[in-house]
């Protein structure tokens, strides 16, 4: 291996990032991360963090789960590839398709798995599946995606456009046509200055709305994750998703429920949507199958949809959707694997047990003058820094100043937790344990802390 300094080097002459400001990185380098173990990161230096945030939302299992990587090469050594195309298929894929539905209340009447490479490109897949699916209704105008402000679908040209944080559209114009946004659950920050339950939940009406003000007619899906994730974690009203599946059934209106991040288990439920007992039309899943052990994702069709896009496509014209990697047998393989391992070792019942200590723990920073709110579900939680706990003001000019300064202090004490935009994010792996909980609540602690003295 080469040094570290020559990677450094390499890296920046080299290697493009996502989600970094450029010049900043040609400063500061990358921090490189060699290896993993359970919630355990090292870096090339030596040092050791706690994963605080399962990197990216995706490693629900921790690192270093060697079942995977024998899984993954058990497949390796039989068959790497063969394409999907043309109704070729290999065990795994047809192992997991089964699996996946097996894990969804049988009520939900889910048919079908497109395994794909992750989040963006499933729900462009779904987008794509639900106009299809009108298409072949004899609806043709039923074409629009509802989505909401502070949703995050992800930044392939559709998913971005139903993405609704403005700033990951800048200069990426002009965007596809076809997306509507409505306000978003953030009782927090509500739009329209409410307060729960008075409210009437208005967020929800606010999707009857504006069905009605576009016309049923040309209306086709509301896409929408069962929690936020990036927009800030974002639980919503208990009232919410019961409404909105209501709203979907009165105008004909399809529910993708976009669980990337909600997915196996994240929120002490398999999926998100059982929390609510809210029934999808199609869903779109990445990040927990595999637990980023392998880029795989997945949409999935109810039966209701299958039949409909099978029967109107007829005996002639095929499905003329997929990619080259669609139901990979690698991928597939090591998430058969990342779900044995959710099973065997209880993590869903082990997220709601130390989401409830998680919770309890994190309650003792509204202390803090600059802490405003905290939310979580499970094990996915947010800490949202203000200014002033009135006003909701952000702390400094320009946006994140203070989070990401309490995520670089707690990095130099060893935890990974994740700025997101005003919020400070945890969600460790589901193997998380008590001691690991107190280390990073200790560290935001102590990081907010820090962050006062020097901002406020
Ligand atoms: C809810 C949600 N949907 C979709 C995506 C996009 O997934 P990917 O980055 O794998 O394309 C993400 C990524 O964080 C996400 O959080």
């Amino acid at each position: 291996m080469k040094s570290k300094e020559e990677l450094r080097k390499l890296d920046v002459n080299y290697l493009f990032h996502p989600t970094v400001i450029l010049e900043e990185h040609e400063q500061k380098g990358p921090r490189i991360i060699v290896e993993g173990n359970g919630l355990r990161v090292k870096d090339i230096d030596g040092k050791e963090y706690i994963d605080a945030f399962s990197s990216l939302w995706n490693v629900v299992i921790g690192h270093g789960q060697k079942a995977v990587a024998q899984a993954i090469m058990e497949q390796l050594n039989k068959l790497e590839y063969f394409s999907p195309f043309y109704g070729f298929a290999m065990p795994p894929a047809i192992e997991l398709a089964a699996k996946v539905i097996s894990l969804m209340p049988k009520e939900w009447n889910m048919g079908r798995v497109l395994f794909t490479c992750g989040g963006s490109e499933t729900n462009d897949s779904n987008i794509k599946i639900a106009r299809m699916y009108w298409s072949l209704k004899g609806k043709d105008q039923k074409k629009k995606i509802i989505s909401r402000n502070c949703a995050y679908h992800g930044l392939t040209i559709g998913s971005m456009v139903a993405t609704g944080i403005e700033y990951f559209k800048m200069h990426f114009e002009p965007l596809a046509p076809g997306f509507r946004h409505i306000m978003a659950p953030y009782c927090y920050r509500c739009e329209l200055n409410l307060t729960y339950p008075e409210c009437g939940i208005a967020c929800a009406k606010a999707l009857e709305e504006i069905i009605q003000k576009e016309g049923p007619d040309t209306v086709g899906a509301f896409i929408g994750e069962p929690v936020m994730g990036t927009g800030g974690t974002i639980p919503p009203p208990d009232e919410y998703w019961p409404m909105v599946r209501k709203i979907c059934d009165k105008y004909d209106v399809l529910f993708i429920a976009d669980e990337v991040v909600t997915g196996f288990g994240r929120t002490g439920k398999m999926f998100g949507c059982m929390n609510w007992n809210v029934r999808p039309d199609l869903i779109s899943i990445a990040k927990g199958i595999t637990s980023g052990y392998f880029p795989l994702g997945g949409a999935i069709m109810s039966n209701e949809v299958y039949e409909t896009i099978k029967g109107g496509l007829g005996s002639i014209m095929p499905f003329l959707h997929g990619f080259t990697y669609n139901n990979h047998p690698v991928g597939c393989a090591a998430g058969l694997a990342n779900l044995k391992i959710i099973e065997e070792q209880h993590l869903i019942q082990n997220a709601t047990k130390m989401g409830a200590y998680l919770a309890d723990r994190l309650k003792g920073l509204y202390d803090h003058k600059s802490v405003g709110d905290i939310r979580s579900i499970g094990l996915m939680a947010a800490v949202e820094i203000v200014k002033d706990k009135q006003t909701k003001e952000q702390i400094g000019t320009m946006p994140m100043e203070s989070t990401h300064r309490i995520e670089d202090l707690m990095w130099e004490k060893g935890v990974y937790g994740r700025a997101m935009f005003e919020n400070i994010a945890v969600a460790p792996p589901l193997t998380v344990t008590k001691t690991e909980i107190d280390t990073i609540v200790d560290a935001l602690d102590s990081s907010i802390a820090q962050m006062e003295r020097e901002m406020l």
